[in-house]
């Protein structure tokens, strides 16, 4: 299997920057064609980019959706809208919506079926605090997020899904987990997948974010635990973000 590598933007990156972004980014494209890339702007760029990416082996999509189809939800995206724009996935239950738009492990339960029911890929993403890690309840925490995540998905005969583990306290840090302990939580994860899933939990690939850097990105992705990585800051240099990737291939 390729490596997978989103990129998310987070609210960086004006559609004007994007175009400078993508000019860079995709001028030595050999690389993307062992890796499995996908870039997550933020909502109003990403037709941009996906005037870019069509045709070329980047994906993109989306940092977030609601899980109605439509309606009177002032300021919110939908499903049918990232998929109408060619999304092929979606972020949901990122750390920064659980603390700033109070997203619930049942929002985020919605929003992983309804990714799926619009035929992208759910991104589900799980973490614990430092608080939380200090307590020694990293394990509860996260085993609780993956379990309520796919809470919904009996009714799918194949998941196409993504769980991707990132310590709240790595994100945007610079600080960063020991690469043993990722492994450690992905095996827990994908035990956990293995318990709440009837079927399909060892095809769910596993990623890891939370400051990954060029430099350290090849001691997290190892082919077996973890399949990728979901990287923030790194991401909006399109010569670093480039490097990154090319480690990994
Ligand atoms: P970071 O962000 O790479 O800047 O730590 C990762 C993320 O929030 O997905």
């Amino acid at each position: 299997m390729k490596p997978i590598v989103i990129g998310n933007w987070k609210m960086h990156l004006t559609p004007s920057e994007a175009r400078v972004f993508l000019r860079d980014f995709m001028a030595n494209p050999e690389v993307f064609e062992r890796a499995d890339v996908t870039l997550c702007p933020a909502a109003p760029v990403i037709p941009v980019v996906a005037d870019a990416l069509r045709g070329t082996a980047v994906h993109w999509g989306g940092q977030n959706a609601h899980w109605e189809a439509q309606g009177a939800f002032t300021g919110e995206t939908s499903m049918a809208m990232l998929a109408d724009l060619g999304c092929t996935l979606v972020l949901c239950g990122h750390s920064e919506r659980r603390r700033f738009a109070h997203e619930t492990d049942a929002d985020i339960a919605r929003k992983v079926e309804q990714t799926l029911a619009h035929g992208m890929i759910p991104v589900l993403c799980v973490g614990e605090t430092y608080e939380q890690r200090r307590q020694q309840q990293q394990d509860v925490v996260v085993i609780e997020q993956v379990r309520k995540g796919v809470n919904l998905l009996s009714a799918f005969p194949s998941l196409a899904l993504y769980v991707a583990y990132e310590p709240v306290w790595a994100i945007g840090t610079g600080q960063t987990i020991e690469p043993a302990d990722a492994t450690a939580m992905a095996r827990l994860i994908r035990s956990t997948l293995r318990e709440v899933l009837p079927t399909g939990a060892d095809s769910i690939p596993i990623i890891y974010g939370g400051s990954v850097t060029p430099l350290n990105v090849s001691s997290f992705v190892d082919g077996d635990a973890i399949s990728g990585v979901l990287v923030g800051g790194s991401s909006l240099n399109p010569v670093a973000f480039h490097q990154l990737i090319a480690q990994l291939v």
